[in-house]
């Protein structure tokens, strides 16, 4: 029957992208008040593409932007498959760097460019495919929950709660996750560890007032030189995060996986060539990839103080702030993490200066068995997809529901993602390629075909 259903998904090729770019036109941009409009369109669209398949489906209200839930009909004699993906995208901004709008999805050589192109439209876009062509061919072999959430991007704020409220109607024996990356063109990859991520704003203020920089300079304190001071503490030399309390609980990186990162088939020069960098850096006595996937990290995400126009204006800015982000590695707390921040930025500001935080996403690393069957039968199903067997990877981002499935419903996931190290995800002329959605397509097909055996 696997056969039959591939055979169907190569004829919709042209059919598929088409709806893909009817996904991809609703700018559902889930940071942005403006969009809220968006959101709800994107919802429905989603949930009526899923009932077209023969599926049910809802548009389920949080607090937030709605869930889209769908669902097969549960036969008791076989697995529950889970499949989570993100409806919602990160800003397309800045604008001027598209080539062609970022909401009006245009194909050139070989790929769709387009915002969530690859994250995540394009590949939840591949599972929903899959599951018409198998609704057409006797049905899916697996009994399937659907679950699209439009908060990703934004830290999956709402899901937690939803998760717990909604405990049994999710209740699954495994999940599915396409929303990670191969690790190069014609390596396909299953992940099995993502970083987790505690994301804060620091904002610094002190004069009621901007004020004149020659008048009050050197006398008052200045908000923007303090927040330079304390931010420029939080690494030491050696590139190690400086917070006391940050690396307590990280355990140390395995031989093996060390082994297994250094045999992977990456190349330094091209992967700078690629980026643009003249250089690499980090903690020392790490390679790039165990810095990239395994070892926590503090980065300042945006900066604002002052006078931001052409030219010069001479003040002494009133407030400053600053986003950073920290990625973390499994066995580290996000809440710990936050308070050690909290506490370091506190104990270095001058107490000339008011310090207030924000908090805009806690998130938990996750780390997914590698020697389960289900592992093994996703193995299968990539090799099946793509004609290559698939390499096992780590990735550095984040997608934070995964560590909510593991506690709330108790289940493992399996990410299978289709995208491409050069799909420039959150950056401008983000694109996913029609290879990827056609054997992503094939890949998803193939993977509730294999998951019927467990
Ligand atoms: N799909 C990404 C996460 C990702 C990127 C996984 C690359 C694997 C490889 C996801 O949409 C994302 O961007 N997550 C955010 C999480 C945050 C906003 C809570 C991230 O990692 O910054
Ligand atoms: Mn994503
Ligand atoms: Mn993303």
């Amino acid at each position: 029957m696997l056969d039959r259903v591939f055979g169907e998904i190569e004829s919709r090729r042209s059919d598929s992208v088409a709806a893909l770019k009817n996904l991809l036109r609703i700018p559902s941009v889930s940071t942005k008040p403006d969009h809220l409009p968006d959101m709800a369109r994107c919802a429905a669209w989603l949930a009526d593409q899923i009932r077209q398949t023969g599926l049910s489906a809802s548009v389920e209200p949080t607090r937030g932007h709605p869930i889209v839930l769908g669902a097969s009909p549960r036969q008791m004699d076989r697995p529950t498959v889970l499949l989570y993906g993100h409806y919602d995208v990160q800003p397309p901004e800045p604008l001027e760097l598209w080539t062609t709008p970022p909401f009006e999805p245009a194909e050139r050589d070989g790929a769709i460019y387009a915002r969530g192109a690859s994250d995540d439209k394009g590949q939840i876009w591949a599972h929903i495919e899959a599951i018409r062509v198998w609704q057409r061919h006797g049905g899916l072999p697996v009994n399937l929950i659907v679950l699209i959430e439009g908060e990703e991007e934004i830290a999956s704020k709402n899901l937690e709660a939803f998760l717990r409220q909604r405990r049994a109607d999710l209740a699954a024996d495994i999940a599915v996750v396409s929303d990670s990356g191969q690790f190069a063109r014609g390596l396909p990859a299953i992940t099995y560890g993502l970083r987790g991520l505690v994301y804060m704003e620091v904002f610094i203020t002190a004069a009621s007032c901007d004020l004149h920089s020659g008048i009050y300079g050197g006398a008052v304190p200045n908000p923007a030189n303090v927040l330079c001071e304390v931010l420029a503490t939080l690494h030491d030399r050696d590139g190690r995060v400086n917070i006391p309390g940050f690396y307590h609980d990280v355990v140390p990186l395995s031989a093996p996986d060390r082994q297994a990162f250094a045999q992977l088939p990456f190349d330094e020069r091209r992967f700078m060539q690629d980026l643009g960098v003249g250089g690499l850096c980090g903690e020392a006595g790490f390679s790039t990839i165990e810095r990239q996937w395994a070892r926590p990290t503090c980065d300042i995400n945006g900066l604002t103080a002052g006078y931001q126009g052409p030219g010069a204006k001479t003040i002494i800015p009133a407030k400053a702030s600053a986003k950073v982000s920290m990625r973390l590695v499994p066995n580290q707390d996000p809440r710990k993490i936050e308070q050690a921040f909290r506490q370091a930025i506190c104990q270095r500001c001058p107490n000339t200066v008011t310090v207030e935080f924000a908090q805009h996403g806690l998130g938990a690393a996750a780390l997914v068995p590698l020697d389960s069957p289900a592992m093994k039968l996703a193995a299968a199903a990539v090799k099946q997809g793509f004609g290559t067997e698939p390499v096992f990877m780590r990735e550095g981002g984040s997608i934070p529901v995964v560590g909510h499935i593991k506690s709330i419903l108790g289940i493992d996931t399996l990410l299978v993602g289709f995208g491409l190290p050069d799909d420039r995800v959150h950056a401008p002329n983000e694109k996913f390629d029609l290879d990827a959605l056609y054997c992503g397509t094939r890949t998803a097909a193939a993977l509730y075909h294999q998951l019927a055996r467990l």
